[in-house]
């Protein structure tokens, strides 16, 4: 028998078959035929050699030997090339368009705040921040409202509970050696912390976050912003307030709004006055926005007391001033035509992506 002839047939048939197999399952299939110990071609190839003459079977077993080294090494390359092409259905698609990346915005508060800003900075004011945990001296006392004072009431105030006496909650102060310590009721106190620390001219807005005593609902918030305003100078006049205040409107709501400026009463200006702006669903008409007037209040302003310039060292003689506060929520629910402060913080996207309109 022509050992040599037969493996040589063998190699020739294993190749063909080798260049047919395509994908795993195939190659497993090539494996089992030519490498199987049971039944596999390799196996019985062995097998007929063991029948050789002796002086031939060594030389015929390593030839047999080295084709199967081959056989292995072939149908593991092809396993590993076969194993690292995956069907086109988990590949990367490298035309697809990219997916964008999702960009922030800026709540519609912030952005009121920042409108705000640049109208008044485009005015020529400084913006100063102060702080919200705040003492009943800065809130209260030094803006001509002493304890006791009924205009406190205006505000329900939140104070720190180490500052609450037993009794109707009204802290003691200075009284028992130890200040009253309070989340600030409004920005109003930053007029005396600026002033008790810069001399005339003053002209500065100082925004920022204000608390009371008031559940969630329509139109209150626990929280909420405000912008004090306030301008110190030799000839500061109650025109100068009505200019700025009313520019400041137009600008904001638009040249067609209408303006009233009406007497009002706060314990730190005098005189006081609250600036109203043409209702905007009815134009004035009256409507149940603007609960049948035909204006809407926007702030609060007045002359500053002379009690508070006394408060900071500031001669009353000599200097005059205004003074106003904005609610930057009051103004968002106006400009935007929204119904509920609530909206603005609750955080849901698809309220808050409206923004700016
Ligand atoms: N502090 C007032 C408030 O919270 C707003 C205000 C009114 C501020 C008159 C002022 C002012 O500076 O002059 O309702």
């Amino acid at each position: 028998m022509d050992y040599d002839a037969l493996r040589d047939s063998l190699q020739k048939q294993f190749d063909s078959d080798a260049a047919t197999a395509k994908g795993e399952s195939d190659l497993r299939g090539l494996r089992d035929k030519y490498l199987s110990r049971k039944h596999g071609l390799i196996s019985a190839l062995m097998k007929t050699i063991a029948g050789a003459p002796a002086d031939k079977r060594p030389a015929l077993g390593q030839a047999a030997n080295q084709f199967k080294q081959y056989v292995e090494d072939t149908v593991a390359a092809r396993m590993k090339a076969a194993a690292s092409v995956r069907p086109i259905g988990d590949a990367i698609d490298v035309t697809l368009p990219g997916r964008p990346p999702l960009i922030g915005h800026r709540h519609p508060l912030t952005l009121l705040r920042e409108r705000v800003e640049s109208i008044f900075s485009r005015l020529g004011f400084l913006i100063v921040e102060g702080p919200e945990l705040e003492d009943d001296y800065h809130n209260f006392e030094a803006l001509n409202m002493p304890a006791e004072h009924p205009a406190r009431d205006m505000q329900d105030t939140l104070y720190l509970a180490s500052a609450v006496p037993a009794g109707d909650g009204r802290p003691l102060g200075g009284a028992q050696g130890r200040p009253a310590t309070l989340l600030r009721t409004h920005t109003s106190g930053m007029q005396i912390r600026y002033m008790e620390t810069h001399q005339p001219p003053v002209r500065l807005i100082a925004p920022g976050r204000v608390y009371r005593r008031d559940g969630l609902d329509l139109t209150h918030s626990p929280m909420f912003t405000q912008v004090e305003g306030l301008v110190v100078g030799e000839d500061v006049t109650l025109a100068d307030l009505k200019g700025t205040l009313i520019a400041f409107a137009r600008e904001l709501f638009g040249p067609e709004r209408k303006t009233l400026f009406r007497p009002s009463f706060f314990p730190y200006t005098e005189p006081s006055g609250e600036l109203d702006i043409s209702c905007a669903a009815c134009d004035g008409s009256g409507c149940a926005m603007c609960k049948h007037t035909g204006w809407i209040e926007v702030l609060g302003s007045g002359m500053v007391h002379p009690a508070v310039f006394e408060a900071v060292g500031y001669d009353p003689e000599k200097y005059t001033g205004f003074a106003f506060g904005v609610g930057i929520e009051r103004l968002a629910l106006l400009k935007w035509g929204i119904e509920d402060i609530r909206l603005f913080y609750e955080n849901d996207l698809r309220f808050l992506e409206q923004f700016p309109l």
